[in-house]
């Protein structure tokens, strides 16, 4: 092999190589983009509604009344219902604030306890009525027109 055939050999290679990694890195500007879309595209909802009147929820027609909805488009542990006034209702993450574990619905003292076993609780308002938990829960925007619940993020 002479010098120019040496050369042009490993030019070639060269260039091979170069462009097998522009074509991962763009692949790889790709894969980003599509991520960043799937965060703040229109796919995931971010607004829910229910009906107040249908069961399970009925007790949200009472002012006090709490009710739970499952894991959901706005929250992946699901929710917390409560009727505080005869025109609002507050929904809250069932996300504990300590380590993120599901609070379980009110119970008939008016507290979500965590299912963690640590031995946390939140109040109807959504604060913590007992520790671990230092911060209280996440709260999501509703409204209330007649006994449709709109619930959003
Ligand atoms: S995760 Fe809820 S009290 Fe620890």
């Amino acid at each position: 092999m002479d010098r120019r055939d040496f050369i042009k050999s490993t030019c070639s290679a060269a260039c091979a190589c170069i462009g097998v990694s522009a074509v991962s890195l763009l692949q790889s500007c790709e894969d980003n983009k599509a991520y960043e879309q799937n965060v703040d595209g229109e796919d995931f909802d971010t607004q829910l509604s229910i009906d107040i009147s249908q069961s399970p929820h009925q007790n949200l027609e009472s002012i006090g009344g709490t009710s739970v909805l499952s894991p959901n488009s706005i929250d992946s542990l699901g929710l917390l219902l409560v009727r505080s006034s005869a025109d609002n209702i507050n929904a809250f993450s069932r996300r504990c604030t300590h380590s993120s574990y599901s609070v379980n619905a009110f119970n008939s003292e008016g507290l979500a306890v965590c299912s963690s076993g640590h031995g946390g609780s939140f109040n109807t308002s959504g604060n913590v009525a007992v520790s671990p938990p230092s911060a209280r829960l996440t709260s999501y925007n509703t409204s209330l027109i007649n006994n449709t619940l709109t619930i959003s993020k």
